[in-house]
């Protein structure tokens, strides 16, 4: 009998394994989010030329080291970052807990350069996450593989030979360790900085079932040598057919540089955004606080317009993945359960025509203005009409589609 129970059992997990609900259910709110904010910061904030100076710029571990003494970030305040994410309706955060240059942001014990030992005497990591965990917002940690301020590192960038690779390796495992033990929840865990063709080396599938075990829910990227959750396309959007999330630049530059003007206006931001989405990807915005901790003046004006034009058409954002209904000829769609949304990017002016509907249009709106607009249909071809002459919305006009049930396209979408 008991043996019945366990094969019925066991055919039930097999049944629930192959029932193509491919992603673990730990994935769902990562998916749901869709728009996260990254932070690139550290000793090298100070001087502005970006974060990878002590490469770059060739400088000896004494030298920065003494950089490092002079990181003293009076106007830190994660509070305020975090807040920001809010305002800017970014879903999660993502901190360089530790970049390529090996400083880390907190009490680390296996290693002599962090910001207790070095620069402003205290656990920055523990202040951000406490502020992330006040806020109930999703907290990530990147976690640079390469440490350039070991010996033997810095001339190689990312090094090839086992010798030098070795203390690396054991002091990641242990450095992973104390952050995913001493910082409460993290939800993201981003690693960066491994050479390709590494993989053995690091021993990858024991650091992330480490990780796995010490936060059992955490998501975690695919640059430690496994596939990891998801896939990181960096400032190019590159659908995938697994979880992925592009990460972007506002500027040109991850790190503070303040004489990197090549900032990506606004309404390019949410084309970004709206492109990821439509296509079923996550959105990861750099900012560059200063050495101090602020984050540049241009960077909290950008996002505080992403996130009003986000107050108005977040519907569309949140929950979003790809359409079976396709407008391309005017820009992106997505769809949210059964309704559709049409991110315009040629405005049509008053009226809107797409095609290729396979159920019916009940009704229409104008997100940024709440506007209804009249529906037309005539089998699979729609038109909306009496839209305004020009886009009202000066970023990204979106205009929602009720169905009376599931969206459905009569033609297979030719985007
Ligand atoms: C790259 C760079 C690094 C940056 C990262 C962000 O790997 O080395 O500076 O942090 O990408 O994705």
């Amino acid at each position: 009998m008991r043996n019945r129970l366990s094969i019925v059992l066991l055919f039930l997990l097999m049944m629930l394994k192959g029932s193509g609900q491919e992603l673990p259910r730990k994935m769902d709110w990562w998916k749901d989010a869709r728009f996260g904010m990254f932070i690139h910061w550290g000793v090298y904030s100070g001087p502005g030329r970006g974060e990878w100076i002590m490469y770059q710029e060739h400088i000896p571990y004494e030298e920065y080291r003494k950089l490092a003494g002079s990181f003293q970030p009076r106007a830190y305040d994660p509070a305020k970052w975090v807040a920001l994410a809010k305002e800017a309706g970014m879903k999660y955060v993502v901190l360089t807990t530790r970049h390529h240059d090996g400083y880390c942001l907190y009490d680390s014990k296996v290693s002599d350069f962090t910001s207790v030992k070095v620069g402003p005497g205290k656990d920055l990591v523990a202040e951000f996450a406490t502020a992330c965990h006040k806020a109930g917002m999703r907290m990530g940690f990147y976690y640079s593989l390469t440490d350039w301020h070991l010996p033997g590192v810095l001339p190689q960038g990312y090094p090839k030979s086992r010798d030098i690779l070795q203390p690396l390796v054991k002091q990641a495992h242990d450095q992973v360790k104390e952050l995913l033990t001493n910082y409460g929840k993290v939800d993201i865990l981003w690693f960066d900085g491994m050479a390709p063709g590494d993989t053995g080396v690091w021993h990858s599938d024991a650091l992330i079932r480490m990780a796995r075990q010490l936060q059992p829910d955490i998501v975690i990227n695919d640059r430690a040598g496994t596939a990891g959750d998801f896939v990181t396309p960096e400032n190019v959007v590159t659908a995938h057919n697994q979880p992925w999330e592009s990460c972007y630049t506002m500027n040109r530059t991850w790190g503070y540089a303040p004489s990197d003007n090549n900032y990506k206006p606004v309404a390019e931001l949410i084309r970004l955004l709206t492109s990821c989405v439509s296509q079923g990807g996550n959105f990861l915005l750099n900012v560059s606080p200063d050495g101090d901790g602020k984050i540049p003046d241009r960077q909290i004006t950008s996002l505080r317009e992403i996130g009003n034009w986000i107050k108005k058409h977040g519907v569309a954002i949140y929950k979003a993945g790809p359409s079976p209904i396709v407008a391309s000829n005017l820009g992106f769609q997505c769809r949210v359960g059964d309704k559709v949304y049409l991110f315009i990017q040629r405005w049509p002016g008053i009226v809107l025509p797409f095609a290729w509907c396979g159920s019916h249009v009940i009704s229409a709106k104008i997100l940024t203005t709440g506007q209804t607009v009249r529906v037309e249909q005539k089998e699979d071809r729609v038109w909306l009409k009496g839209l305004p002459a020009t886009p009202p919305d000066p970023y990204m006009n979106v205009v929602e589609l009720t169905f009376d049930g599931e969206p459905k396209a009569t033609n297979p979408a030719y985007r």
